[in-house]
């Protein structure tokens, strides 16, 4: 049976949920990953757990070697990866502690590794195509364990990634809401991009924190905002992991 990994973001960095847990240190050519890989199981499957920043969250977004994380579990075997993300909303629909199954992302950082190719073999360029990013059978077991669940829930939703480690400006906030994002977070791109360069299905699940800076009637978003919605909703994201493993192919 393959391994799953899920890669833990903002308020998941070092959450207790695997069974039979061991931590294993790893490099590899492009550096050593956020953390070291804790492998483990949950419900009954085996699972590799990364805490995207660090186990003690200092690692910044754009500091990130999302390369050696996405080549480590590439490495450990995995045969598909979950990833979580805190995200503000962009829509008024998408309320405090609604769930994104993220379906688009729109990369708007700039200071990243994108791509694990830095030269070609002759003759032998690679492109990768992206227009679905995220893998369509892992959204809809997500979809479906939020429905079994009774997750409050988005089937669908466009990420705008910003570099931070600032939030956006209002001008930039009501820019993307033009551009179509629903919701923006700071780590999808390039994680996303590098999961379908090393061919492995890779899906998110975006827990929406609060609603940036667009909208006048509400204070602009705060990192203490991100993580108390985040936290006060941990059980949830945990939940919907467990249920959506436990019935993967
Ligand atoms: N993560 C959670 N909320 C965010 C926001 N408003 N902007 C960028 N990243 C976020």
């Amino acid at each position: 049976m393959t391994l799953i990994g899920i890669i833990g973001g903002s308020g998941l960095d070092n959450p207790d949920i695997l069974h039979d847990a061991r931590d294993v240190e790893v490099s590899n050519s492009y550096g050593v990953p956020s953390a070291p890989l804790r492998h483990g199981t949950m419900a009954g499957r085996d699972v590799v757990l990364l805490a995207r920043h660090g186990r003690e969250h200092t690692i910044p977004p754009t500091h990130v070697n999302y390369r050696a994380n996405i080549k480590a579990l590439k490495d450990a075997g995995c045969g598909c990866i979950i990833a979580t993300t805190a995200c503000g909303s962009l829509r008024q629909e998408i309320d405090r502690g609604h769930l994104i199954i993220l379906d688009q992302f729109i990369d708007f950082t700039r200071l990243r590794h994108v791509s694990f190719y830095e030269t070609f073999a002759p003759h032998d360029p690679r492109h990768t195509g992206m227009a679905d990013p995220f893998d369509a059978a892992l959204r809809r077991h997500l979809i479906d364990a939020c429905e079994r669940l009774g997750i409050a829930h988005h089937k669908t939703g466009t990420v705008v990634t910003i570099e931070g480690s600032r939030f956006s400006t209002r001008a930039e906030s009501n820019m993307f809401r033009m551009w179509g994002a629903d919701v923006i977070n700071m780590s999808i791109a390039p994680e996303c991009i590098l999961a379908n360069e090393a061919g492995i299905p890779y899906a998110s699940v975006a827990m929406s924190t609060d609603y940036d800076c667009w909208k006048t009637d509400e204070a602009p978003v705060s990192w203490d905002d991100i993580i108390e919605v985040f936290r006060s909703n941990v059980e949830m994201v945990t939940s919907l992991l467990t249920e959506t493993i436990a019935n993967l192919d």
